[in-house]
């Protein structure tokens, strides 16, 4: 097995405990030094104690930080939505019925079409840095078009979510669509992903139909998670946090009894529901953006996602979420990195794997061309990502 150490790192964002990272710290070690040994981190510590190894890279004092883990994207469709986004940008509101659009462009796509559309979006997201994310169904909304929607995700995300309750397809009776998505669909798609969501949302998913489908996914042994107030006020937050869900994904409308419910699932429960933030999305819908800063005064757990989507969020650039976090919802760099490194991680359910710089944790880094991870929100829009190794691979 190969060995490779990266030496000179400026400053190295570790995200582990044991070098007293927490959440507004990185746990930063200066002059640092990574040993890569196959997939695997084999070693971290100082730059001049670093041990030999077979092969050498001088990142000659940048910044090295864990890949992006993008714990919410819908990179599975065809189509494109330039006219609605045009009409919103002069005026219109988001209305979930939109989705549909990128529905029937889905369904008259070919395989090829839908993996190389995945391809390009993933191989976009890497070169941004990106090294782990999770993507959804939700474009098919039939069970032959979940079950394949599925299937393409499974060959690039690391994590791959059956989302059939997005939107109840045009010319569907919404309960007996519900039975569908809970009975035939979920046994056909449930093999292929490791989690349930459900659009809780006016003019998508109700109260009582979001249960039914979270209890399914539960029963079918799925993790959790749930589309919840993203357009105003809703049960989302509240079913996410009582039903036990992995995260509740946009969070823009949420009252302080939500946000307090949302920091005590981590006080009676080892593993409570993380609240994340879509701050793309937030702002391509012209919405009000997430309490993020609020959210971790209460002491809730926070990810940062980019929503890759066709409709309320066309970008990979996990920088530009980072960035956007720092200077518009006011959390510190170093609460917005750890949000988009390990709360996306935790929110994934894969935090003992990816999300830290550890020995015997995944090999997944990012090199900036910068000194170090501020200069992610004090050169916005800048692209900063200079190398990427994904499981000990150089990708980029
Ligand atoms: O997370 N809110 C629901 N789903 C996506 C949007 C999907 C679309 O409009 O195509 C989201 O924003």
């Amino acid at each position: 097995m190969t060995s490779l150490l990266i030496t000179g790192i400026g400053e190295l964002t570790t995200n582990d405990e044991e070098r007293g990272a927490a959440s507004g710290d990185l746990g930063r070690i200066r002059d640092a030094a990574v040993v890569v040994e196959g997939d695997r981190i084999a070693w971290v510590s100082a730059a001049a104690e670093a041990p030999a190894a077979d092969e050498r890279f001088d990142a000659d004092g940048r910044a090295v930080l864990p890949g992006w883990v993008d714990s919410h994207t819908h990179m599975v469709f065809a189509g494109d939505r330039t006219d609605e986004f045009e009409a919103r940008m002069a005026g219109e509101a988001y209305a979930a019925g939109g989705i549909n659009v990128t529905v029937d462009a889905t369904r008259a796509a070919s395989d090829d079409e839908l993996l190389a559309g995945l391809d390009r979006l993933a191989d976009e997201a890497l070169r941004g840095g990106t090294t782990a994310f999770e993507t959804k169904t939700g474009y098919g909304l039939t069970v032959e078009d979940e079950v394949r929607s599925a299937r393409i995700a499974s060959t690039r995300a690391d994590s791959v979510t059956f989302l059939g309750a997005h939107l109840v397809p045009a010319g569907s009776d919404a309960d007996e669509y519900v039975s569908l998505v809970c009975g035939e669909m979920l046994e056909a798609v449930a093999p292929l992903v490791d989690s349930i969501d459900v659009f809780c949302e006016r003019g998508a998913f109700d109260e009582a139909q979001s249960r039914r489908v979270l209890e399914a996914g539960r029963d079918a042994g799925l993790a959790l998670r749930v589309h919840g107030n993203q357009l105003g006020e809703g049960p989302g937050v509240r079913l996410a946090v009582e039903l036990g869900a992995q995260s509740v994904d946009h969070v823009a409308f949420v009252s302080s009894d939500e946000i307090a419910m949302l920091a005590e699932s981590w006080k009676t429960d080892a593993r409570g529901t993380v609240a994340t933030v879509l701050p793309a999305c937030d702002l391509s819908t012209r919405m009000p953006l997430a309490p993020a800063r609020d959210l971790l005064d209460a002491g809730a757990v926070v990810a940062i996602a980019s929503n890759a989507n066709p409709g309320t969020s066309y970008t990979t650039s996990m920088g530009f979420c980072v960035a956007t976090a720092v200077l518009q919802m006011r959390l510190t760099v170093a609460e917005a990195v750890r949000a988009a490194t390990l709360g996306g991680a935790i929110a994934l359910g894969l935090d003992g794997e990816i999300g830290r710089v550890r020995v015997g944790d995944r090999a997944d880094l990012q090199m900036l061309d910068a000194p170090s991870v501020t200069h992610l929100a004090y050169r916005p829009g800048v692209p900063l990502t200079s190398a990427v190794w994904q499981r000990g691979q150089r990708v980029v």
